[in-house]
């Protein structure tokens, strides 16, 4: 399947990347400084995962802030596994959001060819809605207000939640204007940046079963995809030492 072979890649590791490579159940944390071999620890784990562990590349999500450090992450990818690196996804945040958001925003009321709204069309939105509101743009700064919608939403506060929590008048203003903000771009079958990671989150929370099946290969059953799970966790993977 990839050239790699774990004799060959292991080799490059130092005992403590190592050790993170081999951990493959379970949620693992790796806290390290910069320029120390984090990046190395997550290729490497991910083509372990691939050559050792039987997981298929179009299950692993491998994901990043920057799209320099998504880049750097798909080229050693690449380097290590060939061809068959372009199956995994390898993204931002917002990348991996976007593209799961843009097959399932119907399942939100959006249609698939939703618009992406840019910081500039954010701000000019919440100014167009305080007007509407006629609230003095003086005391309410646009960019202020939006502020707080976008730091709202990235806690995954939505309107109704927002306005349970006001406490001031600057607040409500915030509410108001944050529940029309929605409204409008909604009606304008738009989301903004924050909506890419909340409107996402929300998906997942309520089609888990369904997001999962749309990234299997097609003709594989929900069972078998069990069954993969079961014996990666008692098969081939833990066959590789843990001190090599
Ligand atoms: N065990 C190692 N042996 C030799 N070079 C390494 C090792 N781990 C990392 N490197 C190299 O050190 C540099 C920084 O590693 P990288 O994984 O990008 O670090 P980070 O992601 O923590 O900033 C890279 O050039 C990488 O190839
Ligand atoms: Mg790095």
């Amino acid at each position: 399947m990839s050239v790699a072979s774990p004799e060959t890649y292991l080799a490059d590791l130092n005992p403590a990347q190592r050790e993170a490579v081999l951990t493959t159940e379970g949620p693992l944390l790796v806290v390290a400084g910069a320029g120390s071999g984090k990046t190395r620890v997550l290729t490497h784990r991910v083509a372990h995962l691939i050559n050792a562990c039987g997981v298929k590349p179009q299950e692993i999500l491998a994901i990043t802030f920057t799209n320099k450090a998504a880049g750097e992450m798909r080229e050693r990818l690449e380097d290590m596994l060939g061809g068959v690196a372009r199956a995994i996804w390898i993204l931002t945040f917002h990348s991996a959001c976007g593209r799961i958001l843009r097959r399932e925003a119907p399942r939100l009321g959006y249609r698939t060819n939703f618009t992406i709204y840019d910081q500039a069309d954010q701000v000019r939105l919440t100014k167009a809605c305080l007007e509407e509101l006629e609230r003095d743009p003086k005391r309410f700064v646009p960019r202020g207000i939006h502020a707080q919608i976008s730091t709202a939403k990235n806690n995954l506060v939505g309107p109704d939640e927002y306005r349970t929590r006001v406490a001031s008048f600057y607040d409500q203003t915030v509410a108001d204007t944050y529940e029309l903000y929605q409204r409008r771009l909604f009606a304008s079958n738009a989301v903004d940046f924050d909506d890419m990671l909340f409107l996402t989150v929300q998906v997942l929370e309520n089609f888990p079963r369904r997001v999962s099946a749309g990234r299997r290969p097609s003709g594989t059953s929900s069972s078998t995809s069990t069954r993969t799970r079961t014996t990666r966790s008692t098969g081939s993977c833990s066959s590789w030492p843990k001190s090599t």
